[in-house]
């Protein structure tokens, strides 16, 4: 039997699909993947930089770790301490985190052995073979002149994924299955750290999307959600977003498919009518809005005006009957004045979003928001973020009330 993985999630739904292929590839090289943690000869952390909580909780996560050594091991011989390397753990950092801070990961958890950036995580077989049956440990090729780094290894240069790590076939869930369609994003809102954490958008190509989708399919999933930072900007030779929507609605066997995350400005009035041609594409769009001033979506870097967004909202309520509508919102972006803050509150009240997820901005290195004067109070952060949230819990409570005497 193969070593233990006990893999541990952190973020969105990308980091989702990267865990599961993770997990993939390294049953695939006979590691025996485990949802305990006790007992795990390998913990990776998945993780999260997009706002500064999502960093803080795997920071405290790993400290955990580091503490208790080798989850729920005793001491083989009397006298061995539990924090002895043969008790502890193999630890490593993947993911947005790891691209973030790269080796420095090393200097304020030391515990941690190996850190990978999300598009090098086909290379973890190979790092984890090095550390464990090379026995590499301490001597990493990168490792330096410092006794810290000599330890370590890290993997953060890489740019494309190699098609292979889509096709491994193992899926956490019987029925749904998340399925990758482009990489990173090109949009640069000026508060967001993904594209340097995860570079430049890049399109799978549309055959590998399809016959991943098939493969899932033959092993029994009925239901796909198409995932990417911006799927509307999806590209790949003439083929964009709308092509491949009804390329997917022909794969036989699968009943009903969803995607995520859209840009409104790239957001089409055919993809609007895709969906309500379409029998198996759910009527679900998720359409982050961030912002109902216009000053501040400019200063966001958006690329869309208040009212381009209002229209597009109406247009799909119009064209897609009985469809649900979800957002995000970012309350206390730099400069927001109580007159920008109200814009959003208006705009929030008047499209009556099905959900809307409500973010406090949280600075993030790199980004062109770090400019700015991040001058609104955590005090008035949180006082907007209550209210926006209150008032979306009073529109949801609403429009389910309305919906059941509706049905
Ligand atoms: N601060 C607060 N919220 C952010 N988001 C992205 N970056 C930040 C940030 N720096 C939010 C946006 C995005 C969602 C996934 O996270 O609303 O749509
Ligand atoms: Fe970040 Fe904007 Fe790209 Fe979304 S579209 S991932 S918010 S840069």
């Amino acid at each position: 039997m193969g070593e233990k993985v006990y893999l541990k999630n952190f973020g969105c739904q990308m980091n989702v699909r990267d865990s599961e292929v993770i997990c993939g590839i390294l049953k695939k090289e006979g590691y025996e993947i485990t949802d305990e943690p006790d007992g795990a000869d390998i913990v990776i952390f998945n993780t999260c930089s997009v706002r500064q909580h999502a960093e803080d909780k795997v920071w405290s996560e790993i400290g955990r770790i580091a503490k208790i050594g080798k989850m729920g091991t005793v001491p083989k011989r009397r006298g061995q301490s539990p924090f002895s390397p043969q008790n502890r753990p193999l630890i490593g950092l993947v993911g947005c985190m790891a691209q973030n801070y790269k080796e420095k990961i090393f200097e304020r958890a030391p515990n941690v052995s190996f850190v990978v950036g999300p598009s090098d995580i086909a290379k973890i077989p190979r790092i984890l073979n090095d550390i464990i049956r090379q026995g590499k440990r301490g001597q990493s090729p990168k490792g330096g002149d410092s006794p810290l780094f000599q330890l370590k290894i890290w993997e953060t240069d890489g740019d494309i994924r190699p098609e292979e790590i889509y096709h491994t076939g193992f899926y956490e869930d019987k029925e749904h299955a998340y399925v990758v369609i482009s990489e990173g994003c090109s949009n640069y809102c000026s508060y967001c750290v993904v594209p340097y954490v995860r570079g430049e958008l890049r399109n799978r190509n549309y055959k590998e999307i399809l016959k991943e989708i098939e493969e899932a399919v033959d092993k029994g999933i009925t239901s796909i959600t198409l995932l990417g930072q911006n799927v509307n900007a999806y590209k790949y030779g003439d083929t964009d977003f709308v092509e491949l929507v009804k390329l997917v609605e022909l794969v036989r066997g699968l009943k009903e498919f969803s995607f995520i995350t859209s840009h409104p400005k790239d957001t089409s009035l055919d993809l609007f009518e895709a969906m309500a041609d379409s029998e198996k594409l759910k009527k679900y769009l998720h359409l982050p809005m961030q912002s109902g001033s216009d000053r501040i979506l400019k200063l966001m870097n958006r690329g869309y005006t208040r009212k381009f967004y209002l229209d597009l909202a109406d247009n799909y309520r119009k064209i897609v009957k009985d469809a649900t509508l979800t957002t995000d919102i970012i309350v206390g972006f730099p400069t927001e004045a109580e007159s920008d803050f109200n814009d959003t509150y208006n705009l929030v009240k008047d499209i009556e979003f099905d959900a809307a997820y409500i973010f406090k901005y949280s600075p993030r290195p790199n980004t062109k928001a770090l400019n700015l004067d991040d001058n609104v109070t955590k005090e008035e952060k949180e006082k907007r973020h209550k209210i926006i949230l209150d008032l979306q819990r009073e529109i949801s409570r609403n429009s389910n009330i309305k919906n059941q005497i509706s049905k």
